[in-house]
């Protein structure tokens, strides 16, 4: 499995979709820029499904997605049968998307959280270990059979 993070967003999360990349580049991480590029209108869809399903297939171990709200992204992620999009406002949230949920991708509200903000819920999430247990046999029964 691939070491680098995936990231994508909508125009809604353009600027900080930026902002993040530049800082996690700079800390020494390998980021997979998958759009969108601009702050022009476009449909979050179209950038999250290729994401997803990279997740999905195992191509990557972990992605960040953002849209205004983090509602469209985590909605369209969250349609892949391996895939566990958290949506993250704050550092407890993410912390707990791995403790508990072992979350593999997680979504952050641009319009609402600061460009700060969003790089301590991504240490958070990043810091934090999946804790197993009743949590591992909880995420085995979401997927549908
Ligand atoms: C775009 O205006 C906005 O609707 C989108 O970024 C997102 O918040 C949708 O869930």
């Amino acid at each position: 499995m691939c070491k680098t993070i995936p990231i994508a967003c909508d125009h809604a999360g353009f600027e900080l979709k930026e902002f993040i990349k530049q800082h996690l580049t700079e800390r020494g991480f390998e980021i997979k820029d998958m759009g969108t590029y601009s702050a022009e209108s476009v449909d979050y869809p179209d950038m999250i499904h290729p994401l997803a399903k990279a997740i999905d297939n195992g191509e990557f171990a972990f992605g960040i997605i953002m849209c205004g709200t983090a509602n469209g992204v985590s909605m369209v992620a969250n349609k892949y049968q391996r895939v566990r999009c958290a949506l993250c406002w704050n550092e407890d949230i993410a912390k707990l998307a791995k403790q508990h949920n072992n979350a593999n991708i997680i979504a952050l509200p641009a319009r609402f959280v600061s460009p700060q903000e969003a790089l301590k819920i991504f240490d958070a999430y990043y810091n934090a270990e999946f804790e197993g247990g009743r949590h591992q046999r909880r995420i085995e029964k979401i997927p549908v059979k």
